[in-house]
């Protein structure tokens, strides 16, 4: 776990708090943000990419966990962001996100999202399929803009990690496949049109990666492509977005510095750059798990204790599958403690179950834990920050927990928890029945 996870008088802090004051103050199941760590990580980032190298963005990838707070703090550190969504847009703008620090990506784009990302004036948009182009030309032509775009390819290359979570592979619904009769066309139509202007070129290979391999051939698959753009058009990649995909730790991966994935990718970049006789490109990363991830605890209260003889003992907690579907979904691992009891010896393995209706509802397989566990004990699961609260649903009208940020012993409300009311708020009952 990272330095911001202390236990004093056996009990659990995180950023300077004491979590089992946070579960009192502002209730389970809560999501708890250290500002601290995100800040960390920023700085990391600064410190091992943009700083380093010249002409180099970070577009921190949204979807891992998006809120106006969040858009906030990297407004403020200078960042881009990555959206991929209306949604996304609509919240960078509610926040005065500067419009040419968006990036806009997906592979389904739908016209009133187009239209929204142009008419704000979004600094990027990434092409992913070749009826993309009349709906961008569409927007411009409305709003009376250009629209930088890059394309996203899809490399072809296996990164090693969840199939589910893998996207740079042949058989993928990202990117653009790279068939000479498929790809060339598209380029071809983007540097035609008088409403776009062709910028470069956007891989994302896979999520939770350790390795530098997969990363390294993807660019060298994408860098080919640039020497052909070069030779058939005459046209240079100006720019080249390596994506995201940087592991971390949940239970005991080693996390790697940025600087193990940049610095032997900024050096093929240049060597490459050179023997096609282009400007090295500016370079972009989109992390998202990388920057969030370790930034989050969960806190639950213990429920239930159930007991099966000689089978196994399910502890249940007042969250689960609705604000953390990773389990479930990718058999995502997860570390816990029982925050007031952290000083404890831990001599029992139990089952963490949420309290949805669903039996694969559970959020650690075999956790240890103090013999004395019972009800009103608090638990807290550690870096549940990435995809936690942004794929939380509303599965059993159980609402979406909150979320308080936590910065040196100091705590506010980032996201109020939902109510039952905000639920049900947009229920119509049909007058036919
Ligand atoms: N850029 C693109 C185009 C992406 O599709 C993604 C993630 C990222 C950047 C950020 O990747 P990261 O740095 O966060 O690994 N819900 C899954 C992860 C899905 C990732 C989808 N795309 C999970 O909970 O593991």
């Amino acid at each position: 776990m990272n330095n911001l996870v202390e236990i004093k008088d056996g009990k659990l802090f995180f950023d300077g708090c004491d979590t089992t004051e946070l579960a009192k103050e502002y209730g389970t199941a809560l999501y708890v943000m250290s500002y601290t760590e995100i800040m960390n990580r920023i700085n990391e980032l600064k410190e091992q990419f943009t700083d380093k190298y010249e002409n180099t963005r970070i577009a921190y990838a949204s979807k891992a966990f998006c809120t106006e707070g969040m858009y906030e703090i990297l407004k403020k550190a200078g960042a881009c962001i990555d959206v991929v969504s209306g949604g996304e847009l609509y919240t960078a703008r509610k926040v005065g996100f500067p419009a040419e620090r968006v990036e806009f990506n997906g592979n389904n784009k739908l016209q009133k999202e187009i239209d929204l990302a142009v008419e704000y004036g979004v600094g990027r948009i990434i092409l992913d399929g070749l009826q993309e182009i009349p709906l961008i030309e569409n927007a411009c032509k409305k709003f009376g803009k250009k629209m930088n775009i890059m394309i996203r390819i899809t490399p072809g290359v296996a990164a090693s990690t969840h199939d589910y979570i893998v996207t740079g592979k042949k058989d993928s619904k990202f990117g653009i496949p790279l068939e000479r009769d498929i790809f060339l066309p598209i380029v071809k139509q983007v540097i035609d049109s008088e409403y776009l202007n062709f910028t470069g070129l956007h891989m994302h290979i896979g999520s939770q990666l350790f390795e530098n391999d997969a990363f390294l051939k993807a660019l060298n698959v994408l860098m080919d492509w640039a020497a052909i753009i070069k030779k058939e058009f005459n046209a240079d990649v100006k720019e080249v977005n390596f994506g995201g995909g940087y592991g971390v730790t949940y239970t005991d991966e080693e996390r790697m510095p940025y600087s193990f994935f940049m610095d032997p990718m900024m050096e093929l970049l240049q060597k490459r750059a050179d023997e096609i006789g282009i400007e090295r490109p500016a370079a972009v990363i989109e992390p998202g798990r990388s920057v969030v991830a370790e930034a989050g605890i969960s806190l639950y209260t213990v429920g239930q204790i159930k007991e099966i003889p000689g089978v196994r003992k399910y502890v249940s907690i007042d969250g689960g599958m609705g604000d953390n579907i990773r389990v479930a979904l990718y058999q995502a691992e997860y570390k816990g403690v029982v925050a007031n009891k952290a000083n404890e010896a831990t001599s029992e393995k139990v089952t963490l179950c949420g309290k949805y209706c669903e039996s694969g509802d559970i959020l650690i397989n075999d956790m240890l834990v103090p013999a004395s566990i019972e009800m009103g004990d608090i638990i807290a699961l550690f870096s549940t920050g990435a995809y936690g609260y942004a794929m939380a649903s509303n599965y059993n009208n159980n609402p979406i927990p909150g979320v308080v940020m936590v910065k040196e012993g100091k705590s506010a409300w980032m996201v109020k928890p939902q109510t039952y009311e905000q639920i049900i708020q947009n229920n119509v009952i049909p007058d036919f029945i």
